[in-house]
């Protein structure tokens, strides 16, 4: 049988890059001692407030269909709090819920672009942005961020990628994989380059409050960006609600009128209990947010500690975020190679960063996303199996 020309432009390379970490998921669930630092989803739970909120909901009957754009009481409650977080008018009008942050892209991408245009997205990107964008027609191109420059944003790196088709910039800050998060200096460039070129931002803000070393600051608050900006935020990092798939889109009116109308043939909305939670989460914010940010910096330091003293690998220190890029290059592996042969020999999974994009080879990421002492095992783990490699090479 046929299919369209779209399931094409959705099956990114990149999907390729979980191979080793459903190989480690099977290892697990086979009973092997593997210690998954291949995705980034919490490992604690979800504070039982917000759950009860969620039983409560249901046990009253909240099962039927809502509002596609999402309840006002949440989408008040979103505008509030983003009003509060970017210095800027956020009325209700600029809120469009919707199933995560990468439901939020994918739907963005519908209504901004299509086919010919061009998307400029800093490289290390986050792995599906491909696939998003393509699937509206457009293509991607790429802004370098080499890794010798600490995988920063130039204006030169911008400018070099423009071309006439550019219609938007896609970028995330924090960053994942890099955890880098865009300095004012930088976001001062893209701006200048979007106002200059009439272009959208798509500024991907999910770790926005899992900052450690510097303020994350967003791109929508600069002069003039707050009408060519969207923001895509939601409570999966921050509140550790990976798997209720709570996000939001925060863009001019015009935008939410047209996500209103995908919505409607997309996801017809958010089911009310997940809503009711999503309340009592931002009701409780910097409280269950802050401590999730407390628990990945106590991770990021117990990581480095241990790695930092590792001859053959450099640590990247993340600015946020719940991720770390190792160089591995010294080893003599490949990121791909290290990745694999680290599990095998370990049972540790960690993800080859160049999944990401180019720039990426030579690096592997690791999450923080088990607890303390598993993370310290699998730290150990590493640092080991590079002792290792490091006599077998002197050999
Ligand atoms: C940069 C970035 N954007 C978006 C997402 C998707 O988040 P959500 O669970 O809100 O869809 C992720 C998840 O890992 C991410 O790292």
């Amino acid at each position: 049988m046929r299919y369209s020309p779209f399931v094409q432009r959705i099956s990114g390379e990149s999907v390729s890059a979980w191979d080793i970490h459903y190989a480690a998921i099977d290892a697990r669930a086979r009973g092997e001692d593997v210690i998954v630092l291949s995705v980034g989803d919490p490992d604690f739970a979800t504070d039982a407030r917000i759950c009860a909120a969620a039983s409560a909901a249901l046990e009253q009957g909240d099962t039927h269909y809502t509002h596609v754009l999402g309840r006002p009481a949440l989408r008040d409650a979103i505008a509030a709090k983003q009003e509060r977080l970017l210095g800027i008018d956020v009325g209700v009008e600029n809120v469009a819920v919707v199933a995560g942050a990468q439901n939020g892209l994918f739907a963005t991408s519908l209504c901004l672009f299509s086919s010919g245009d061009e998307v400029l997205v800093p490289e290390p990107m986050y792995l599906t942005y491909e696939a998003c964008i393509h699937a509206s027609g457009a293509s991607i191109a790429c802004v370098q961020q080499p890794a010798a420059d600490g995988f920063r944003l130039t204006a030169a790196a911008l400018e070099a990628a423009l071309s006439d088709k550019t219609r938007g910039i896609a970028l995330a800050t924090p960053c994942n994989p890099t955890g880098n998060v865009y300095s004012r200096e930088e976001l001062e460039a893209v701006a200048a380059v979007a106002r200059k070129h009439d272009l959208w931002v798509i500024s991907d803000e999910v770790y926005g409050q899992l900052t450690y070393d510097r303020e994350h600051l967003s791109i929508a608050s600069l002069p003039g960006m707050a009408e060519r900006t969207v923001i895509l935020n939601s409570l999966s990092k921050s509140h550790a609600m990976t798997g209720w798939r709570v996000g939001w889109v925060v863009a001019p009116a015009p935008l939410v009128r047209h996500l209103d109308n995908l919505l409607l043939c997309m996801l017809y909305g958010l089911p009310g209990f997940i809503q009711q939670a999503a309340l009592k989460a931002l009701e409780l914010d910097e409280e269950v947010l802050g401590s999730a940010r407390e628990v990945y910096r106590r991770r990021r330091d117990l990581v480095l500690g241990c790695l930092k003293k590792v001859s053959l690998l450099d640590c990247r220190e993340p600015e946020a975020g719940m991720f770390m890029l190792v160089d591995v290059r010294r080893t003599g592996l490949s990121s791909m190679d290290f990745a694999w042969r680290l599990f095998q020999a370990t049972g540790v999974s960690v993800l080859d960063a160049q999944a990401f994009g180019a720039s990426g080879e030579g690096f592997v990421r690791i999450s923080f996303t088990v607890a303390d002492d598993r993370l310290l095992e699998a730290s150990q783990r590493i640092a080991d199996f590079v002792a290792i490699l490091e006599v077998q090479s002197a050999d």
